[in-house]
């Protein structure tokens, strides 16, 4: 269990009217409603300070802000879960707090200390628990942001921050298995660049070329690396995983992909269940052999919005290849419900992962 036994000095502001009734918990879409609360805090050029909670709302922001301009911007997500007994329960917040110190030290922004993160979202989960769904495969989906506040044309690093965590009621991001295009053409991230950063300028850049794969009816795309586009890099809103010859085949992360909580969670449960795990350059070419040989066992997705996403159809060089049925996927459905029992406290926390509020 992650304990959280530090007390912090934030101010609190209630909303005058909860939004809770108004929302239908059984046909949850994914982001678009928010809870009653957020929290927030600023940084002032020296530290962090005002910590503060209060209703979810519109802010007044220069057109000058400096990260409407220039992308100064970082993010995570992470979820907190309901058990049967009425406990909150939030999946590996820890790894989210080093994760948003790894991207603010590369796009040159203040660490955020731990028991601020940590302390600001247990606040924030007390105040808004009843916001956290029980209707089945729902969670509330926690989305901590950090962008520049300085209002200044010119470019350079901001001097100021505002750090906010948010949090919206979510169904599946995926509804469906889905189908992923081979990107050969354009280029998500490159050794050296901002690819393992959880920041605005990755997604951004994802926009047009998964648009133009949507066109053509897939869901994502296999972004393939910058200098070859003949491996495997990951999905943007996910980690890429196969199953090939009975071994969890995954890339390794580096510069250009991000190290997933969900993905590094996989691979742990993989090797506590004996499965042969190799983190390495996956060709492009040896994924279509596979598909073509019955090597290839298992694809799917993993993230934190994601979950365990099936991949049932991989398109490359104009020809879409079919995958197993999902039925058949025996790692990927036992990962799946192993990580779900220890979200949704039906199994114990034996790994240490979860944090009650
Ligand atoms: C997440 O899984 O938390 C993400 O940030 C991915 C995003 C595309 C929703």
């Amino acid at each position: 269990m992650i304990a959280v036994d530090f007390a912090l000095d934030i101010a609190f502001k209630q909303v005058s009217k909860s939004r809770l009734p108004e929302v239908d918990f059984n046909h949850l879409p994914f982001g678009k409603i928010m809870t009653d609360h957020m929290f927030v805090a600023d940084y002032d050029g020296q530290e962090w300070k005002d910590l503060r909670i209060v209703p979810f709302a519109n802010m007044s922001i220069s057109p000058a802000n400096l990260t409407l301009h220039y992308g100064q911007t970082i993010f995570e997500g992470l979820k907190a879960y309901k058990t049967d007994a009425g406990e909150v329960l939030v999946f590996r917040p820890d790894q989210n707090v080093k994760r948003l110190n790894k991207s603010a030290i590369r796009m040159y922004m203040p660490e955020i200390p731990e028991e601020i993160f940590l302390g600001g979202l247990r606040e924030l989960l007390s105040v808004d628990r009843e916001w956290v769904p029980t209707t089945s495969g729902s969670s509330l989906y926690i989305r901590p942001l950090m962008f520049a506040t300085d209002e200044y044309v010119g470019l350079n690093a901001s001097k100021t921050y505002r750090f906010i965590i948010m949090c919206s009621p979510v169904g599946a991001y995926y509804n469906k298995p889905v189908k992923v295009k081979v990107e050969t053409h354009f280029t998500r991230a490159v050794e050296g660049g901002i690819g393992y950063a959880k920041t605005a300028g990755n997604y951004a850049a994802s926009m047009l070329p998964t648009q133009l794969a949507v066109e053509e009816g897939y869901d994502q795309l296999i972004w393939t690396d910058g200098k070859e586009h003949k491996y495997v890099e990951e999905a943007g809103s996910m980690n890429l995983m196969f199953v090939i010859n009975n071994k969890l085949v995954t890339a390794s992360t580096g510069d250009s992909i991000l190290d997933g909580i969900t993905r590094k969670s996989v691979i742990q449960i993989a090797k506590e269940m004996g499965m042969p795990i190799e983190e390495r350059k996956l060709a492009i070419n040896e994924l279509i052999e596979g598909v073509k040989s019955g090597a290839l066992q298992e694809a799917f997705g993993a993230g934190t919005a994601a979950t365990i996403a099936h991949i049932i159809q991989i398109g490359y060089e104009g020809i879409r290849y079919e995958l197993p049925a999902v039925e058949t996927r025996t790692f990927s459905n036992a990962v799946y419900k192993e990580m779900e029992n220890l979200k949704y406290g039906r199994i114990a926390d034996l790994r240490g992962w979860m944090m009650t509020i």
